[in-house]
């Protein structure tokens, strides 16, 4: 079998990584040359909504999915007519645009912060009176690793954030004083089966994920299957396959969702070593139509990001139980360069393990 994968970053690299076993083999479409899958299996290079390039891709491909979410739904949608495209462009549709993300979410029950639409400065200063601060304006489209967003702290804040954000549509969204930020990643297959990973807990640093421990700790029964309901009622809604994690912010006794990703997930990196099944195999069985496999966790892990510059390996592979992921990417400030996933039976050894490994890396 043949899968298509719109993208070529590192999450298409770790998905092929996942089902080159399985006897998957991967194609991929990716705008640049040097991508991170370019390495590792045929690439076509081309625009998402290029003709030529989208043909050339879909022919003798059995099934499609994408590891990048802004891909342009006409090209999925056109994909849809050569082969089966999963997850299901609905999904798609929902992730693009914060506004409607949100609004799935409400329809659902499931809660959010609150949050206004503002396209105009005028909306802005409605919604901030409705809303209050602090509050954060976020671009509705494109926005990434924190980026297209401000924060507003006091009334001072309103002209420039609408100066630096106002010429595309905005949501204004209540702050939400976290405890911590957790993540719940699930796969459902084609017939509807689900399968959920136990809670990550997500440190961020500037809109950057730095950090995930996994399992998160001190999580009570109930609290996992919250989340994993939420992430069900969401999966059942869009008709979902693959993998979909949903970002979630935990104040207190509340669990209130940020916002959803139609694919694998930064977060549930840690899955490869740290669980019975990656987040990347079991979206590959499930676009493949092979059966969901265990989500059990082995022991406790941590992922921590590289970002912006490469460590030295060898003093990073020297922790025990340490496991590095470099993406192949070239070093820029604020790039997901690689990861590391420390994985061991007992929580406190994943901690002591993970202050080394964070010295280490600042020092690199
Ligand atoms: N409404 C909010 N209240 C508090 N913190 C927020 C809020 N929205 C975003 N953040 C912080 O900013 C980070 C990035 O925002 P997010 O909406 O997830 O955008 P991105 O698409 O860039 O990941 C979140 O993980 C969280 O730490
Ligand atoms: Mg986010």
């Amino acid at each position: 079998m043949l899968v298509g994968i719109l993208g070529g970053g590192q999450l298409g690299r770790m998905l092929a990584l996942a089902g080159t076993p399985l006897g998957l083999r991967f194609r991929f479409l990716e705008p640049g040359t040097n991508a991170p899958t370019s390495v590792i299996a045929h690439q076509i290079v081309g625009d998402y909504d290029g003709p030529r390039a989208l043909a050339r891709f879909a022919d003798g491909i059995d099934v499609a999915t994408y590891e990048f979410e802004n891909v342009p739904l006409a090209s999925v949608r056109q994909l849809q007519q050569h082969c089966p495209v999963y997850p299901p462009p609905a999904a798609l549709e929902a992730a693009q645009d914060r506004l409607n993300e949100k609004q799935l979410f409400r329809r659902l029950h499931i809660p959010t912060a609150p949050f206004v639409a503002v396209n105009s400065r005028s909306e802005l200063d409605e919604a901030v009176e409705r809303i209050g601060l602090p509050a954060v304006l976020k671009t509705r489209r494109m926005g990434y690793d924190g980026k297209g967003q401000r924060m507003l702290h006091t009334a001072d804040d309103v002209a420039s954030a609408w100066e630096a954000l106002g010429d595309v549509p905005l949501l204004l969204e209540g702050f939400i004083t976290f405890g911590r930020e957790l993540s719940i990643i699930g796969v459902r297959d084609q017939h509807g089966n689900t399968v959920f990973y136990p809670l990550a807990e997500n440190t961020h640093q500037d809109g950057i994920l730095v950090r995930s421990l996994a399992p998160a700790p001190d999580v009570p029964g109930s609290l996992q299957n919250r989340a994993e309901i939420y992430a069900m009622q969401v999966m059942d809604t869009l008709d979902y396959v693959g993998t979909l994690a949903i970002e979630l912010f935990q104040a207190g006794e509340r669990l209130l969702a940020n916002e959803m990703a139609p694919r694998v997930h930064n977060s549930g990196h840690w899955t490869i070593e740290g669980t019975e099944t990656s987040q990347f195999e079991n979206h590959i069985r499930a676009v493949a139509g092979l059966p969901l496999g265990s989500t059990f966790p082995i022991g406790s892990s941590a992922m921590v990001n590289i970002i912006g510059t490469l460590p030295d390996a060898a003093r990073l592979l020297d922790i025990p139980g340490a496991h590095l992921h470099l993406y192949g990417k070239a070093p820029r400030p604020g790039r997901k360069l690689g990861h590391v996933t420390l994985r061991a039976n007992e929580p406190e050894t994943v901690a002591a393990r993970l202050r080394e490994l964070e010295t280490r890396l600042r020092g690199a």
